[in-house]
Formats: structure tokens, C-alpha cells, sequence
């Protein structure tokens, strides 16, 4: 008799945003003539930088000939990406990071996902709440939970909830834990966290021997110059912390897939006796046993992001997005809605009027205009009574949205 793994059974519902698919296909379904407006899952809506597709179009045409063909990439990914990616992310910011402590892969979404794989069942889990859903579901498929209550709660998680009062930036934890995860620039509050707040993060995470796993895929949205882009600006975060990063939001690869993760030589994690563990070679281990590398193609596309014109490419891009983020925040705060984010990221995060529930206003704004937001209650019980709107998608269509709501 072949057994399931019960744990899938502990998770609430579907996924969030093929929840948010479903619904929408079905109100278009219901109302043909609707011109649904989708702010919902951050997906980038503007072509691919110009240097990124030549370099694309360079690399296939190499692949043509037998002389310049190239099977299977290197496991940690290509010299040049990785060369790349320590030139241009980390030492402008006079952070020291080797290339082979990075492994270039096909999204942060399957990093934060497959992380978790290389510590043990018993760690403890702090969650900030709300959340990007992924970092939950994976460590409850792993096993590190029990069953969630009626707010959807697992057992044996921690969670920091992220609240207006604290600015959406979690405090330290009373409790025992042994891995956080945290992002900043946040997804889905916008909120970011100061030099302090990750300063804060790190000399804990130091003192308990724990492992803060920083999402960072959406830094390059950052405007405020004292933020920090990476965890590793922050001295000692190299023995505590793995950094994750991705093209898809700032090179707009969200369909192309390419991103990459930091694991620093210094960082271990323990075994039952207390012996320290590399965790790097871990990850390796992990990466060779079950990933194959992200094609020839697309890591040359995300070198010519780097590429002065590819620079400059992506800083009109990033630029784009941030000045729809802006507009929302002017247009609703207009309508008075209270609205939070859209300042350092691409995502604003709004108070739900007259006391509606997250889903009652994603409802309205569907029904009544065409607009699809999604539900804050969708990435955790503090994300109640709000919505997240995502600034990914043509101005005009910003636009169309905002005079849509103004006039709900
Ligand atoms: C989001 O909308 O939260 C993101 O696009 C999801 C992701 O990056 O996987």
C-alpha cells in the first residue's frame, strides 16, 4: 500500500495565487465583457531588456554549432554569471562574496522552498506574519508542523506578526527559534527593514546559533539610501545568514527563470552532538543531487543585465514600476484608503475599508471593478483586513485601476 505524504493534507487550501487564478477565471467566465485588470500575482509585464535578448539570441546561435555548443551547465552555474553577480551585486556595496559561494538557479520561489531540505525536522521556524506563503508550506510538506487552527496557525511555527504598529518589520522573537526567514523589501507588505532592525536580526541570530534566511529578491526596488540591499552589509551576517536574489522582478525574468542564492563558507548549522556542519557544501550536495542548472541561454541573458546598457535597461524598468507604486499610493490615499509599501517595492499594501475581510474586498473589487488584488489573509492571519496590490503592469491599466476604485 503506497502512503501519501499526510503533510500536504495539513495545508489549509490551494496555493494562493492559483486560488486567485481560479476566481478571476471564473468571474470572466460569468462576465465576458469584464476588462479585468490584474494587480494580483507580481508578474512583469514589459519585454525583456534590449541587451538581455541580444545576448539571448547570442548565446542560442552559439548553441547552432557544434563547436560552440554547451550541454549541461556547470552545477553552480556559469564563471561569468557567478564573476557577474559578485562585481555587481555585492562588491559595489564593499561586501566580500566568493563566486563559489553562489549557486545560480531557475527562482527564489524553488530556493526558499528547497532551503529548508538541508536542516533538520526538529529546528524551530519563525515565520514573520504575514507572509510569502512558500517559506510555510514547504517546512509544513517537510514535516516541521502540526495542524493549523481556525486562523490557519500551524502548530510548532513561531510567528512574528508584522503589524502597522511595528511598522510591518517583525520584533525579536521571546520563544526559542533556530531558522527565520525574512524579507526586505517585503513581500507582500513593502515594508523595509533599517541597518538596525537587520543589525538586530543578526547579532541574535549569532547569540542563538540560529540561521536567518533573507529573501532580497526584490532589493533593487529600494529608494531610501540607508536601506541595506543585502544582509551581508550588516558585519558577522556572513556566519548567520543565506541571502536569496532573483532577475525575475528587476530584469523582468519571470518567465525566462533565473535567480541566485548566497550560502558563505562561514555559515554552520549543528548536529544532534553539537559538532558544527558546513552548510555550504550541504547546499551543493542538495543542488547537484536534484537540479540540473539553468540553461546556457538564460544565464547569459542575466550577465547582460550587467552590461552598462544592461544597467541601464534595467534601472528604466525598476524606475517604471516605482512610479506606478507611487501613483497608487497618491490615488488612493486620495480616496482615502489607508495605504502602506510602494515606497522601497512594487507592492502597496492597503487597509481594507468599513471593517471588510481581506476576501470581501478582493470580491468587491472584482465584481465592482474588475480589479484583482490579493487577499492579505492569503499570506497569514495578521494579513487580515488587508490587500495587496501589486504596480506590475502598464501605466495605463494603473490608471484604468485606480479611477475604477475612485469610483466604487
Ligand atoms: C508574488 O506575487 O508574491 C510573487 O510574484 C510570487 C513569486 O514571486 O513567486
Amino acid at each position: 500500500m503506497a502512503l501519501i505524504n499526510e503533510n500536504y493534507l495539513k495545508l489549509k487550501a490551494g496555493y494562493l495565487f492559483p486560488e486567485i487564478g481560479r476566481r478571476t477565471r471564473a468571474f470572466a467566465q460569468a462576465h465576458p465583457e469584464a476588462k479585468i485588470i490584474r494587480l494580483g500575482i507580481g508578474d512583469v509585464v514589459k519585454a525583456l531588456p534590449k541587451p538581455v535578448v541580444r545576448a539571448m539570441k547570442a548565446a542560442a546561435e552559439e548553441l547552432a554549432h557544434d563547436e560552440t555548443f554547451r550541454g549541461y551547465p556547470p552545477e553552480q552555474g556559469y564563471d561569468f554569471l557567478l564573476q557577474a553577480v559578485v562585481d555587481n551585486e555585492y562588491r559595489p556595496r564593499g561586501v566580500e562574496i566568493l563566486p563559489e559561494e553562489v549557486f545560480i538557479s531557475d527562482s527564489s520561489k524553488c530556493d526558499s522552498a528547497n532551503i529548508q531540505e538541508v536542516f533538520g525536522l526538529d529546528n524551530v521556524i519563525a515565520l514573520t506574519d504575514p507572509v510569502y506563503p512558500v517559506y510555510c508550506d514547504s517546512n509544513v510538506i517537510a514535516g516541521r508542523t502540526g495542524l493549523p487552527d481556525e486562523q490557519g496557525r500551524y502548530a510548532g511555527m513561531v510567528y512574528l506578526p508584522c503589524t502597522a504598529e511595528n511598522g510591518f518589520v517583525p520584533d525579536l522573537p521571546r520563544e526559542h527559534v533556530d531558522i527565520i526567514y525574512l524579507c526586505s523589501p517585503n513581500n507582500p507588505t513593502g515594508a523595509v527593514m533599517t541597518r538596525q532592525a537587520l543589525e538586530q536580526w543578526v547579532e541574535f541570530a549569532r547569540r542563538k546559533r540560529a540561521i536567518i534566511l533573507f529573501d532580497a529578491a526584490y532589493e533593487s526596488y529600494i529608494t531610501d539610501p540607508e536601506i541595506p540591499h543585502s544582509i551581508y552589509e550588516i558585519p558577522g551576517a556572513r556566519e548567520v545568514a543565506i541571502e536569496l536574489r532573483s532577475y525575475s522582478k528587476t530584469a523582468g525574468f519571470t518567465g525566462t527563470r533565473c535567480a541566485f542564492t548566497v550560502v558563505p563558507k562561514e555559515l554552520v548549522a549543528y548536529t544532534r552532538s553539537g559538532d558544527a556542519a558546513s552548510v555550504h557544501p550541504i547546499w551543493y550536495r542538495r543542488q547537484t543531487t536534484k537540479f540540473n542548472g539553468v540553461a546556457y541561454v538564460v544565464q547569459r541573458g542575466a550577465e547582460a543585465s550587467y552590461s552598462p546598457q544592461g544597467k541601464k535597461a534595467v534601472g528604466k524598468l525598476i524606475k517604471y514600476y516605482l512610479a506606478n507604486a507611487k501613483y497608487m499610493r497618491q490615488q488612493l490615499g486620495a480616496c482615502g484608503y489607508t495605504v502602506y509599501g510602494g515606497v522601497n517595492a512594487p507592492y502597496l499594501w492597503l487597509r481594507t475599508p468599513e471593517g471588510k475581510t481581506s476576501w470581501e474586498f478582493f470580491d468587491l473589487l472584482l465584481n465592482q471593478a474588475n480589479v484583482v488584488g490579493t487577499p492579505g489573509a492569503g499570506f497569514g492571519a495578521a494579513g487580515e483586513g488587508y490587500l495587496r496590490l501589486s504596480a506590475f503592469n502598464h501605466r495605463e491599466a494603473i490608471e484604468e485601476a485606480m479611477a475604477r476604485i475612485a469610483r466604487l
